[in-house]
């Protein structure tokens, strides 16, 4: 798998995200909005990262997880909290990898060509806000150290709205 930036191609998925970190700060830069800058973050990973069909975010409102900016196919607007991958993650206030999603009960299947799946938690001042979730279309996409580093991104992103 080879990995994108706007400027550098590279093989070393390490240099990819030090790479993509540094754009995502000067991307996120001066602006505070969380849809301004969710809107952003959500189009520079889906047309950075290799092998994904879906980037993007659901906001806690009320009592349910709620569809925020994202790219890729159309999706579903609100997932209870505890269902899904979403849900799950949201609920459990931690990263949930998931391999093969045909494989994980409660599995809400928006686009039928995810087969892997990141869900990372948004902590703003230590309260969860939502989620960043991210599909792929291969199994077993996201490793150890893409989660790291979608983490440490995801920080980012929180430290700025
Ligand atoms: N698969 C997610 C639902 C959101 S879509 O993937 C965009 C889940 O199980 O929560």
């Amino acid at each position: 798998m080879s990995f994108k930036t706007i400027e550098i191609n590279t093989d070393d998925k390490s240099k990819f995200y030090q790479l993509i970190t540094q754009q995502v700060t000067g991307l996120l830069q001066g602006e505070s909005d969380v849809i301004a800058n969710a809107a952003n973050l959500s189009s520079l990973l889906y047309h950075t990262l290799e092998q994904v069909n879906w980037v993007g975010f659901y906001f806690f409102k009320r009592d349910e997880l709620v569809l925020g900016p994202f790219h890729g196919q159309v999706a579903c607007t609100r997932i209870p909290i505890g269902q899904g991958v979403c849900g799950t993650a949201f609920k459990e206030n931690k990263t949930l990898r998931v391999p093969d999603v045909g494989a994980f009960k409660g599995h809400i299947a928006c686009d039928t060509a995810s087969a892997s799946e990141i869900v990372i938690p948004l902590r703003v001042n230590q309260e969860i806000i939502g989620v960043l979730d991210i599909d792929s279309p291969i199994l077993n996409r996201f490793d150890k150290l893409d989660q790291i580093n979608l983490e440490a991104i995801s920080e980012i992103y929180c430290n700025q709205v």
